[in-house]
């Protein structure tokens, strides 16, 4: 069976962007997979975080991965500092990266842009990404595209050390859905949703009020020529939307388009409300039931311990490889 692993930021404001994009794909693939999905706090500590809602954050997106339909009994949920290989391995994969290979990374020039000074973990922030993936052995790891970079640069590292050493590390792929692989922020269409925006309307969280929703789809940014057709370089908003509603329902983008010729936006929009409002509603169900539940720290121990056992068979062989210890 091929083995997957991916990972969340516990950084709050979980939004349709990171589901369609990525946790849809966790749920689909663990029914034939061995599946590894954690919850990336030591990436999220890259910049500088309130410890309190980091913990609280932990837990939400424990809760979310399991409200979604992730089952702990096929799957392994765990919290990334809670398996120490991840920064033992991150380690030794620095010693075996670029300082150039990282500076040229399109989120670190985003991230760090501007600031005068810039945190060591945002440059080797990818290092650690590829940490995280290499040590559980992984084939294939369900991502959005911003993140496509990040696996090339895995890929690089693994590519490498096999080369230069030896046969040690197993070369991943990445898995992009084609609808849904970056979502764009709807208040401006032509930079992507995101946790952080300021303006709650150009995301749509995972937990959000049904009116809340209604209201950021219904204010959502399009184009005036009022044409409803997929163009995302000529109406990337409108296109956004299409591509939103083909994530949630399944329906292809063009079968969608061609059943809306001739009206109008606002059609599209409410239509897209409700089957928003629909996907979302059995996740808010579970959430609540789930983050509350005293179960969930035991789920995220066990998971911890059944990714440790496997993260120590890929250490052993990685210090063999270097020559670590003795
Ligand atoms: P994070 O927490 O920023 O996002 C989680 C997942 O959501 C995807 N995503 C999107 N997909 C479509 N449209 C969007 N607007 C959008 N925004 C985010 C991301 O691509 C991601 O799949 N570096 C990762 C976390 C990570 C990781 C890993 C992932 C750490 N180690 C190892 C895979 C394997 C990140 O920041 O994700």
């Amino acid at each position: 069976m091929k083995r997957v692993f991916s990972g969340v930021q516990p950084t709050g404001n979980i939004h349709i962007g990171n589901y369609l994009g990525a946790l849809k794909q966790f749920v689909e693939l663990q029914e034939d997979h061995e599946c590894l999905y954690c919850i990336v706090d030591e990436h999220a500590i890259t910049v500088p975080q309130d410890p309190k809602e980091l913990r609280q954050h932990i837990l939400d997106v424990a809760a979310l991965y399991l409200a979604i339909g992730i089952d702990p009994k096929k799957s392994i949920v765990f919290v990334q500092s809670q398996v120490s290989g991840h920064a033992e391995l991150g380690w030794v994969l620095c010693c075996n990266s670029y300082t150039g290979e990282l500076s040229r990374m399109t989120q670190f020039k985003a991230k760090s842009g501007g600031q005068e000074s810039v945190g060591t973990g945002l440059l080797t922030y990818p290092v650690l990404m590829a940490a995280d993936i290499l040590l559980y052995d992984t084939d294939i790891v369900p991502v959005g595209n911003d993140q496509k970079q990040h696996i090339e640069l895995c890929r690089d590292i693994a590519i490498r050390v096999n080369h230069n050493y030896k046969e040690t590390f197993v070369v991943p792929e990445g898995r992009f859905m084609k609808a849904g692989a970056r979502i764009m922020a709807l208040d401006d269409p032509t930079s992507k949703m995101s946790k952080s925006a300021i303006n709650v309307h150009s995301r749509i969280s995972l937990l959000d009020e049904d009116s809340k929703i209604k209201k950021s789809i219904m204010r959502a940014t399009t184009d005036s020529d009022g044409e409803i057709r997929f163009d995302p370089e000529n109406k990337p908003g409108v296109s956004n939307l299409l591509s939103i509603y083909s994530a949630f329902s399944g329906e292809d983008i063009e079968t969608i388009a061609a059943r809306f010729a001739g009206k109008g936006y606002g059609d599209l929009k409410k239509e897209l409300v409700g089957v928003t409002q629909e996907a979302l509603a059995p996740i808010k169900a579970n959430f609540k039931e789930i983050r509350e539940s005293d179960e969930l720290k035991a789920i995220l121990r066990d998971g911890a311990e059944r990714a440790g056992a496997i993260a120590e068979k890929t250490m052993k062989r990685v210090r063999d490889t270097f020559g670590l210890g003795f």
